[in-house]
Formats: structure tokens, C-alpha cells, sequence
């Protein structure tokens, strides 16, 4: 049912964990399932994102996209950042099942959470950067795949 890259980063998830003083710091939901999903972003004065940690109550696959999201986003300007969709995740991950795919939104929407805290501290408006939502399941019945 889950591909091998799924299992690896559930099992062994990447960038786990808090950060102290994060240049952003976003927290996102779903209503649905009630798994919770944050996000610490290290951006320097290039807008390069020096690192990366994320924290969840979520379910196996909501654990894996975020690992894989983390690893995709590390390293990355913050508009490189911006171009990573859930869909990009889950590709990297070979896949998840149809009924996982509403977890992988919680990485890409606590990602752009923490991007939006990092934009308001600093005065920065970040081209293609919407307000986050508190509840990704409002556009679960958007996805088609
Ligand atoms: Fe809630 Fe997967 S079931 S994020």
C-alpha cells in the first residue's frame, strides 16, 4: 500500500523537532482528521532556508510528506520554497494512496504558514504567498489526481 521511500521516512523521519528563535513558525490543521502540523523555518539575509523542523500529531503519512517536504525545502530560497507542492512531495515519495493525499496538504500549508510569519516580522511582501489557512481540509474537495 505505501511505497518504500514512504515507509523509510516514517519510519525514520527527518528534521524532527523544535527550533529557538525561528525566522518563521507556522501551524496548520485539519478539521477532518484533527492532525496537526508545525513548522520552523531558519532563513538568512539571502533568503536561503538554512534549516528546517517540523513537529506533528498526524497520522504515518502526514509524518512521511513532511520528512520529505523538510529535505525538499532545506537549502532552498524562500520562492524556490514556494513552488513545492504537496504534489511534488508526494512524487518524490513515489506516491500515496488516494486516501492519504489530503495529509501531504498539511506540510505545504504549515510551510507557507511559516513563510507568512517570516514575511510579517520582516515587512516582506512574498510574490505568490497567500495568507495561510487554519484548516487545510477547506480544500480537500479541490484535489483531483
Ligand atoms: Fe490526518 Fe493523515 S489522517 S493527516
Amino acid at each position: 500500500m505505501y511505497s518504500e521511500k514512504v515507509m523509510d521516512h516514517f519510519s525514520n523521519p527527518r528534521n524532527v523537532g523544535e527550533m529557538e528563535n525561528p525566522s518563521g513558525v507556522g501551524t496548520v490543521g485539519n478539521a477532518k482528521c484533527g492532525d496537526i502540523m508545525r513548522i520552523y523555518l531558519d532563513i538568512d539575509e539571502n533568503s536561503v532556508i538554512q534549516d528546517i523542523k517540523f513537529k506533528t500529531f498526524g497520522c504515518g503519512a502526514a509524518v512521511a510528506t513532511s520528512s520529505m517536504a523538510t529535505e525538499l525545502v532545506k537549502g532552498k530560497t524562500v520562492n524556490e520554497a514556494l513552488k513545492i507542492t504537496n504534489r511534488s512531495v508526494m512524487e518524490a515519495l513515489d506516491g500515496l494512496p488516494p486516501v492519504k493525499i489530503h495529509c501531504s496538504l498539511l506540510a505545504e500549508e504549515a510551510i507557507h504558514a511559516a513563510l507568512w510569519d517570516y514575511a510579517t516580522k520582516n515587512n516582506l511582501v512574498i510574490e505568490g504567498l497567500k495568507k495561510p489557512k487554519s484548516d487545510v481540509h477547506e480544500e480537500e474537495e479541490e484535489l483531483v489526481y
